[in-house]
C-alpha cells in the first residue's frame, strides 16, 4: 500500500525542508556553522531554572503540571502585560495568548486565516518558518521589496493597490535573515498605509531585546493596535526549550486562534509557564538580557570586523544594530547554493539566501550569516575561510548587470 495516496491535498504543499537537508552536514566535526539559527546554549539562565523549578513547585505543586486554559497560565499573562508595555504593546492580561513558541502562534494564524490563493504578503527575504506555517494552504505570496531600513513602504502601498491582501508577514525589528530594522520613520509610513487600507499585519518580534547599538524603537503595535497581531517569545532571551512564545491580537483574531490552538495542543506546558512567569516576576529578566547581549555583543562585532577585513569588494552585507544575522549579496552572479558545499568541504557553512524567499530558486547570490553561535576567534577565522572560497568562485565571474 502507498501511504502516499492517503496524504491530503494540503500536505503536498509541505515540501520536504531542503535547508534541514543541506545543513545536516554542519554537524560534522571541524565544520564552524554560520548556519546556525538558534541562540548560544551557554546563554540559557541554568542556576535561575533551577531556583525557579523549586519555587514553582513549592508555590504550585500538583498545578504546575495540570491541565490549564488554552488561553495560557494566569500569572504568566499577568506578568507579560508590563513587559509588552516596555515594548509599545498595550493590553491586559485577557488580551494576551501565550502560544508554544511564536511558532505556534504563526501556525494558529496559517490554519484560521489563510485560504487557497489568498494573497499573503512578505518581505523578500523573510522567515522561512512563517513560509512553511502558511504553505499548507497555498497561499499566493506576494513579496515586498526592502532595502537597508526595512520594507519599502511604497511597495507595499502598490501592492496593496494592486489587488486585496489577506495578511501581511513583517519582521521589523533585526530581521532574520537579513539584521535590518524597519526605521522609526518606516514605521510611521507603514501604520499610516494599514490603517488606510484596513490591512491585518502579523509582526513577528523575536529578536527585539537583541540589542548591540542605538535605540529602542516602539513596536509597530504601537501605531495600530486593532491592525496588528503581535508575536513574541522566550525563545531568545531565556531559553527555546521551553517553547513559550505569546501573541496579542484583536479579540475577534484572538478567539479563533484559542480555537485553532485547542486542536493542535490544547495549551502550552504549565510547568513552562510557570517558568517563564517566574522569570520575568522575579526580574531575573531584567539581568539576563544584559548578559546575553554581552555574550553577543563581541561575536557581532567579530562578523563585522572579519567581514570589512576579509570580504571581496564585491560582496555587501547589511549592517544590523541587533539580533543574530548579517546578511550578504554578491554582486557578481555567483550561485551560493552551489559553492555552499566547496565552503563545507573546506569546513565553513551559511545558509544560502535562496530559502529565505517565498519565489524558490531565485535570488542565488544571497546569504546568512549568523554570529551568536561560534564565538569570535570562531568567527574570524570562518569568515577569513569563506572569503577565500568567495574569491576563487569570483575569478571569471562575470559582473552582473546592473549591480
Ligand atoms: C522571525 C522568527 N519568528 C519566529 C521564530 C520561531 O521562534 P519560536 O517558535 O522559538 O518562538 C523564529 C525562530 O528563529 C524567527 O526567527
Amino acid at each position: 500500500m502507498s501511504h502516499e495516496e492517503l496524504l491530503a491535498g494540503r500536505t503536498a504543499h509541505m515540501e520536504s525542508n531542503a535547508i534541514r537537508e543541506i545543513l545536516k552536514v554542519t554537524a560534522q566535526p571541524g565544520v564552524i556553522s554560520l548556519a546556525g539559527g538558534i541562540p548560544a546554549p551557554e546563554s540559557f539562565p541554568v542556576d535561575a531554572i533551577a531556583r525557579f523549578t523549586s519555587v514553582i513547585l513549592q508555590r504550585y505543586g500538583g498545578r504546575a503540571f495540570q491541565y490549564d486554559l488554552t488561553e495560557g497560565f494566569r500569572p504568566l499573562r499577568e506578568a507579560l502585560v508590563p513587559f509588552l508595555a516596555r515594548k509599545g504593546v498595550k493590553t491586559s492580561p485577557d488580551g494576551v495568548l501565550v502560544t508554544s513558541g511564536s511558532q505556534g502562534a504563526l501556525d494558529a494564524l496559517g490554519k484560521i486565516l489563510v485560504s487557497r490563493g489568498d494573497r499573503v504578503a512578505v518581505e523578500a527575504p523573510t522567515y522561512l518558518g512563517a513560509l512553511s506555517a502558511f504553505n499548507p494552504y497555498g497561499p499566493e505570496y506576494v513579496e515586498l521589496a526592502t532595502d537597508e531600513e526595512g520594507v519599502i513602504p511604497e511597495s507595499l502601498e502598490e501592492r496593496l493597490n494592486e489587488a486585496p491582501v489577506k495578511l501581511i508577514y513583517l519582521v521589523p525589528t533585526f530581521q532574520n535573515p537579513s539584521g535590518r530594522t524597519l526605521s522609526l520613520e518606516r514605521r510611521a509610513k507603514i501604520a499610516d498605509i494599514i490603517i488606510r487600507h484596513n490591512a491585518l499585519v502579523i509582526e513577528d518580534d523575536p529578536y527585539n531585546d537583541l540589542r548591540y547599538r542605538g535605540e529602542a524603537l516602539p513596536a509597530l503595535h504601537s501605531w495600530a493596535p486593532d491592525n496588528i497581531i503581535y508575536l513574541g517569545t522566550f525563545s531568545k532571551i531565556f531559553a527555546p526549550g521551553v517553547r513559550v512564545g505569546f501573541a496579542v491580537a484583536p479579540a475577534t483574531i484572538s478567539r479563533w486562534m484559542v480555537l485553532a490552538k485547542q486542536g493542535t495542543d490544547l495549551h502550552t506546558g504549565t510547568f513552562n509557564q510557570a517558568l517563564c512567569a517566574e522569570y520575568l516576576q522575579s526580574g531575573e529578566v531584567d539581568r539576563q538580557i544584559p548578559r546575553v547581549v554581552e555574550l553577543y555583543r563581541p561575536r557581532f562585532h567579530a562578523m563585522l570586523r572579519a567581514l570589512e577585513e576579509h570580504f571581496p569588494p564585491w560582496v555587501h552585507w547589511s549592517n544590523p544594530d541587533g539580533g543574530m544575522f548579517v546578511w550578504a549579496e554578491s554582486s557578481l552572479e555567483l550561485d551560493l547554493l552551489d559553492i555552499y558545499h566547496r565552503a563545507v568541504s573546506r569546513n565553513v557553512a551559511y545558509v544560502p539566501g535562496t530559502f529565505f524567499y517565498a519565489t524558490p530558486g531565485t535570488h542565488l547570490n544571497t546569504m546568512r550569516l549568523n554570529f551568536t553561535m561560534p564565538d569570535e576567534q570562531h568567527i574570524a577565522r570562518a569568515v577569513a575561510t569563506l572569503a577565500e572560497v568567495l574569491l576563487e568562485a569570483g575569478e571569471g565571474a562575470k559582473i552582473g548587470q546592473g549591480l
